[in-house]
């Protein structure tokens, strides 16, 4: 499959433009669409993998779409490149409508867009260098500037004197970074990323997604990038969008998703330590309650998006980040719990407490190393815990939260020839 999908379009809105930084290796103009993706819904059969999802993406913007695995993520990337084609909905690159339902779909090398995979999809048959100048063929320039912007791309992505390599004999990481090269030389301002660091092991991954984050921005570009990997999306991420069984639950930077998170899915999938069953007291501020533990005399206080008007009494999940855990000796009040497991992060020791009743929260970090077996008195910061009552909300609830902006109310461009 070819990784960049790629061609310069004939006709652009000069205001959805966005000038390359200054100090690139050329002067070209680089488009940077918004794309807007509306009530996008996509059915295999009897199977809905993508179900009404509303998005705006801003020009230049840097988008993580996060989710568990089946959530629908490649296939709304797929949809957005083209290769698959819409049940409903439409979506706009730009000023062009390039999905309408079954009725209009453009086809993938016509809108503009590169494609960084996860397996890197390059040519085995052609070098690194090759692979590159393959992308920027579509740009018609001439062979002695193609093959300039190939060697820059290569050095720009620490890969120079390895254009001459095939990628059997280039490493995964280097692999990824010449299909990075490729979809940068395409010179589309629309970059897809599907999961392109999770082949790759921990130290790399870090690496590249530094220069993932960099190259784009330089490149001006507008980038969608999809992982499942929450500590990836918020690195990365100006605004996130959590998938949830095809539906977009939620969409704010990676500040509101990590602390305001509009349901117990999204909660769990960003990051716990743990949950405790609780049950709700009263009110303390306007999204604020106070709950009290079931398993022990002991009550906190929780940002309580979906439980402000709950009666007293309702149950439900007390949620910790894992910040909001802190240790205290046995002697300060608290609840009291022992120390599980402890491992040195070099910047302190992440730890692992049991609580009497069974439960366990893990991830809980200190300055401090504290031993296995320790008694120790936890207390709780209410800014960092959740509480969600066990109602679940009903079909669609989650989406409707005021945190997802819906596609915008506006004039969509008409159909062009696919
Ligand atoms: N061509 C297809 N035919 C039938 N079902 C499909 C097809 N493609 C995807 N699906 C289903 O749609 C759902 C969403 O799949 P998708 O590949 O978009 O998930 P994902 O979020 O990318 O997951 P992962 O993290 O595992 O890559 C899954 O239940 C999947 O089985
Ligand atoms: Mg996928």
């Amino acid at each position: 499959m070819i990784g960049a999908v790629a061609h310069r379009p004939s006709g652009t809105d000069a205001s959805s433009r966005t000038r390359g930084a200054p100090g690139r290796p050329d002067d070209r103009r680089i488009l940077a669409p918004g794309v807007v993706i509306d009530g996008a819904t996509k059915r295999f059969g009897a199977k809905t993998a993508l179900d009404d999802v509303s998005l705006t993406i801003e020009p230049g913007s840097f988008l993580v779409l996060l989710g568990p695995s089946g959530s629908g993520k490649t296939t709304l990337l797929r949809c957005l490149a083209g290769i698959e084609r819409l049940s409903a909905g439409r979506i706009a690159i730009g000023d062009r409508l390039v999905a309408d339902g079954e009725r209009h779909h453009v086809a993938p090398e016509r809108r503009d867009l590169s494609m960084v995979f996860q397996d890197y999809a390059l040519w085995p048959h052609l070098t690194a260098e090759q692979n590159i100048a393959f992308a920027i063929a579509r740009l018609r320039l001439p062979k002695s500037e193609a093959a300039r912007r190939s060697r820059e791309l290569l050095g720009r992505v620490g890969l120079a004197g390895l254009g001459e390599r095939f990628p059997n004999e280039l490493s995964g990481g280097e692999q990824q970074r010449v299909s990075l090269a490729r979809a940068l030389a395409a010179g589309t301002g629309l970059l897809l990323f599907d999961e392109p660091l999770s082949n790759l092991d921990a130290g790399l991954r870090e690496g590249l997604r530094v220069e993932i984050a960099t190259l784009a921005r330089e490149a001006a570009a507008t980038s969608i990038y999809i992982t499942h990997d929450q500590a990836e999306a918020f690195a990365l991420a100006d605004r996130i969008g959590v998938l949830h069984g095809g539906r977009l639950v939620q969409l704010g930077t990676p500040e509101d998703v990590y602390l305001r998170p509009v349901s117990a899915f999204v909660a769990q999938f960003t990051g716990l330590a743990g949950a405790l069953r609780a049950s709700t007291e009263g009110p303390t501020g306007p999204n604020q309650v106070r709950v009290r533990l079931d398993a022990v005399d002991a009550h906190a206080v929780a940002v309580a998006p979906a439980a402000r008007d709950a009666a007293a009494g309702t149950p439900g999940r007390l949620m910790l980040r894992h910040a909001a855990v802190r240790l205290a000796p046995p002697s300060e009040s608290g609840i009291v719990a022992r120390i599980a497991d402890t491992a040195f992060r070099g910047r302190g020791y992440d730890h692992a407490v049991e609580l009497p009743w069974g439960d366990r929260l893990v991830g809980i970090h200190d300055e401090r190393r504290w031993s296995r077996g320790d008694t120790v008195c936890l207390s709780l910061d209410p800014a960092a815990c959740f509480f969600f009552p066990d109602d679940p909300p009903p079909h669609g609830a989650e989406s409707r939260s005021a945190a997802v902006s819906p596609a915008p109310d506006r004039p969509w461009p008409g159909p062009q020839a696919s």
